[in-house]
């Protein structure tokens, strides 16, 4: 076991929580802190359900071997998790209504009550911000950045994000076939929020002819001209790769849901590829096209080796500084090392795909059109 060289004694528990939507690699990390945990400090970890939910109603199991049996090649999170449920601005129904309340005082009683030294906070950008508002009022967080979007300005990349990129390119791959057999253009709809991450590394591997992303508003018309320059040389299909918040030079990004409830829920987005498939046919209506929508099967499933090892380096160091009483601070993967951000340069703004990116360089030399 590790011997801890700290003057102030610590209790030698932790508690932690995965919060936002569920992604593969989660379950390593919830692996990665408990072994390190019991394994070299000989100290115990307590889940928390249900993300900062389960900590408003005082709901956690303790976690030991038997609760983390085989659970690393399992997608989601064993301890579940929620992305509407922020202790500062809860959703309480009142007579078929619902009202918001702040009850992080609520949280922070009952995070007492467990007598944790640390509370490790997995999730993206809103769990990271609501981890850095606790930690504000004393609290003693550590984050660990989560997020298929790979959007998380504080690290080069989050642990989901390759399992989404591999479902997305084998997407991609199968629609070459029925694209090329039937001289069709395929759409794919990925998802990624405001950043176009997924579809530009999906787009990339899966080898599409134009990737669509948020960072780089399009234009029909040079769509079309890339379609057109295909048809033309004989290669009678095209592949296109939407992400979710693509949008036109002259539009706006595609909504489904409005988040009516304000800070509780984020708008959801969608329709980005259906827009798109009305915009080619209305252009130019020779052309036979589909529309596939990933959703939220790039999410679900068995985590690939990279984000297993991932989620485990991040959990082991989530660990690490907590003994360290390195607290306010986010675990990053920066230049290839595990180290750590403050939570404060943490969180706040994405990660947007810079025009510059080597990704973004290197489609275009090889004539990737991205609309523009
Ligand atoms: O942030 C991860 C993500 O999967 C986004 O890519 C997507 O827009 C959103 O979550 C979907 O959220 P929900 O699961 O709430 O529909």
């Amino acid at each position: 076991m590790m011997e801890i060289k700290n003057s102030k004694p610590f209790k030698g528990r932790i508690a932690i929580l995965t919060g936002g939507g569920d992604c593969p690699g989660l379950n390593a990390v919830v692996r990665g802190v408990v072994k390190t945990a019991i394994t070299q400090y000989g100290w115990e970890v307590f889940g928390i359900y249900d993300g900062f939910k389960g900590l408003v109603e005082n709901r956690y199991v303790h976690l030991g071997f038997k609760e983390i049996k085989n659970i690393l090649s399992k997608g989601g999170t064993i301890l579940g998790t929620s992305n509407r449920d922020n202790p500062f601005h809860y959703p309480i129904e009142l007579d078929g209504e619902t009202i918001y309340k702040n009850r992080s005082s609520v949280a922070i009683k009952n995070l007492e009550q467990l007598d944790v030294d640390a509370l490790i906070v997995v999730g993206g950008d809103g769990t990271q911000s609501i981890g850095h508002e606790f930690a504000k009022l004393g609290v003693n967080v550590v984050g660990v950045p989560k997020t298929i979007d790979n959007d998380l300005k504080a690290t080069s990349f989050t642990f989901g994000f390759d399992t989404a990129i591999n479902i997305s390119m084998e997407a991609i791959d199968r629609l070459h076939t029925t694209a090329e057999s039937h001289e069709r253009v395929m759409i794919v709809e990925v998802m990624g929020r405001n950043a176009g991450w997924i579809a530009l590394y999906a787009g990339l591997a899966g080898n599409a002819q134009v990737i669509l992303i948020p960072e780089i508003p399009y234009s029909v018309e040079k769509i079309v001209e890339k379609i057109r320059e295909r048809y033309r040389r004989g290669q009678k299909y095209a592949l296109i790769v939407v992400a979710e918040g693509a949008f036109p030079k002259e539009g706006g990004i595609s909504y489904i849901e409005d988040g009516a409830d304000g800070l509780a829920r984020p708008k959801r987005l969608g329709g980005a590829g259906q827009r798109l498939l009305e915009e080619l046919k209305a252009y130019d209506s020779s052309y036979d096209i589909r529309l596939t929508i990933l959703g939220h099967l790039q999410r679900g499933g068995t985590p690939t080796a990279a984000d297993r090892i991932l989620g485990t380096a991040f959990g082991v160091k989530a660990v690490e500084l907590v003994t360290q009483r390195k607290f306010s601070e986010m675990v990053s993967l920066t230049k290839g090392e595990i180290t750590s951000v403050p939570l404060a340069e943490a969180v706040g703004n994405i990660k947007l795909i810079k025009e510059d990116d080597p990704m973004i360089l290197a489609a275009r030399s090889i004539d990737l059109s991205f609309g523009d």
